[in-house]
This record gives C-alpha cells, structure tokens and sequence, in this order.
C-alpha cells in the first residue's frame, strides 16, 4: 500500500512512449467529428471493445486507423498536451517520446503540421509543468529503408527538436540489418539511436541492433531472456531495456504480467526501465505499470528503487539536467 503510494509520487523518467500510442478514444472521436472522418465505431465503449489484440500486428492496424485523424498542427497539440498533463500527474519528470512521421507524412499531412504541433506542447510542458520533453523520430520498419532515409532527410530543418533516431512497427520479417544505411547516417548527424528489438522478434535481433545498428537502448528486448550470452552482454555494456510491461501483456508477448520476465532481467544485471508504450490502447500509464509490475512479481522496495534509478541512468540527458530531473 505504501510502496503503492511513493511510486505513484516517485519522480519518473519515460523513455518508451509512442505520441500516437497516448491518444485516448474520447479524443479520438473528438477529431474525427472536427475533421469528418469516417471511423467504423459508434461511441467510446466501442473503441475500447475493439481493443482486443492477440498479437503486435493486430494492435498496428488499430494504432494506425486510430492515428488517421490527426490531421493538422492543432491536432498535434491537442494530443501532447493532453498526455504531458497526464504524465505530471503520474509523476513523469522526464519524457523521451517517440513520434512517427511516416504515419502522418503518407496520408498528405505535412511534416510541419507535426513538427509545430508537437513543439508547442512540448514549450507549453517545460514551462507550465516543468517536465523535460525530448523527441525522437521513429521510422517504420515495414517500410523501405530509402523511405527511412528521406524521412530523416526531409526532418532536417526541424534538426534541432529532436534527439535522435528510433525503429518501430512490425517487427518479425524487418531485422534491424534493413536499416544499417540509415541509422548510420544518424549517427553522423550526432543523433542519438534506439530501436525496437527482442518484442516478438528473435534475441538476433537484438543483437544485430547492437551490432550493426550500434543502439545505446533496446526498445523492449524481453525475448533476450532466451539467450543467456546476450543477457550477460547486455548486463556487461549495461544496455538499457526501455520495458513495457502491460505492453507486452495486451500484445500477448507474455501471457500475464506474473510471468513477465522483467524481475530474470533484472536479476541478471540489467538496466531494466520501466514505461508505457501506447497507454491509450495498453490500459495504463506509467505508474501504472511500475505498480501493477511490482505487485505481480512481488518486487521490494529495493527493486522498485532500482527500476526508477535506472530511467534516469538511461535517460539522454546531459549531467547538469540529470541531477536536476533527480
Ligand atoms: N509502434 C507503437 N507501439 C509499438 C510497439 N509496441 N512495437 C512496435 N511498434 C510500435
Ligand atoms: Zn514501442
């Protein structure tokens, strides 16, 4: 009860959180009727039944239907803000969020209709909340990697308001070896680099990302705990692993959280984190998860501790604002 409670008031960094993934039903229907876009449910009930995924896959084609109608700079705005409230209220001190501009750029949304949209929240955020925003530009894995490059070219003049690079969407079938070209081109433009790996996809995965993408984070990376080399690579390098434990529950990557394989990470040494993913769809934020995570795996104070520490050891962030953000 009382560990319920300092968690829920602990200072938190998130460090795996899609934008798009934030984007409540109530909202969603809200933007549809400004934009009149047809969405094939009734009421906010009916979205939330629909929510029933069974795999990665199922939940994309959702996310991505979900996504279609945001549609201009104020759409953007809307939804940022909305979630950084709801991150200062769940103790957020810190967020690295995840934007993907592909989803929006196909549909004829212009890049800078997401770009000043997102930025002002972010402005809004820092100065009303006083939390730390940074963004990091997704490319979708499903898509080619010349789409991939001339996503991050086309992002150029917005430079300055991003961090670094990052690789989502369906996983099995697109390795993290199709993007080598692109995530070096990142590195030379001194962004920082994370990409999804070891969600449903196979612990090689993880390891090309280490190796051919050169990572500084692995963006889930559960399925390592197949593969007990990686495991003492990754506690070795201290890699962090961005988690997300009801994530990974509602996708059907672990059957319930009591057998999630977080607390194994843990004990091997890892720099395990706990976030939220898309919240909106996964049925929690992050405090959420860190308590429900606790509780299942029956977690002391000492780990949950440890759990918090690590979001800010992985967080990108120079020294001065670390201590600050503590
Ligand atoms: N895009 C949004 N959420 C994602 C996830 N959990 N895995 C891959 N791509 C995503
Ligand atoms: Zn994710």
């Amino acid at each position: 009860q009382r560990l319920e409670e300092l968690l829920k008031r602990a200072p938190k960094a998130e460090l795996h959180l899609h934008i798009e993934g934030t984007l409540e039903p109530e909202m969603m229907l809200a933007l549809a009727r400004r934009h009149g876009v047809a969405l094939p449910y009734a009421d906010v009930q009916a979205v939330r039944a629909a929510y029933a995924f069974t795999s990665l896959q199922s939940f994309l084609d959702l996310y991505y239907a979900g996504a279609s109608v945001l549609r201009d700079a104020q759409d953007f705005y809307d939804l940022a803000w909305a979630y950084f409230q709801r991150a200062a209220a769940d103790g957020v001190v810190h967020a690295e969020c995840f934007f993907d501009p592909q989803t929006h750029t196909a549909r004829g949304v212009p890049l800078a209709a997401v770009f000043e949209g997102l930025v002002a929240a972010q402005r809004r955020a820092e100065a009303e909340l006083g939390l730390t925003v940074r963004w990091i530009l997704c490319v979708l894995r499903h898509l080619s990697e010349d789409e991939a490059l001339a996503t991050l070219e086309a992002a150029l003049p917005w430079r300055e308001h991003f961090i670094g690079l990052g690789l989502d969407s369906s996983e099995l079938g697109h390795p993290p070896a199709k993007f080598q070209r692109v995530f070096a081109r990142a590195r030379a433009l001194g962004l920082h680099v994370v990409a999804h790996a070891g969600e449903e996809g196979p612990p090689d995965y993880i390891r090309q990302a280490l190796d051919l993408l050169q990572v500084q984070r692995i963006d889930h990376g559960v399925q390592a705990v197949h593969d007990a080399a990686l495991l003492q690579r990754l506690a070795r390098q201290r890699v962090p692993l961005t988690v997300c434990p009801l994530s990974n529950v509602r996708l059907c990557v672990v059957p319930d959280l009591a057998s999630h394989p977080l607390r194994t990470l843990l004990e091997a040494g890892l720099c395990v984190t706990v976030n939220s993913d898309d919240p909106a769809y996964f049925g929690g934020y992050v405090a959420d998860n860190l308590v429900q995570t606790v509780q299942a795996l029956g977690l002391d104070a000492r780990a949950a501790w440890r759990l918090l520490a690590n979001g800010f050891e992985a967080a990108f962030l120079d020294e001065a604002t670390r201590a600050r953000r503590l």
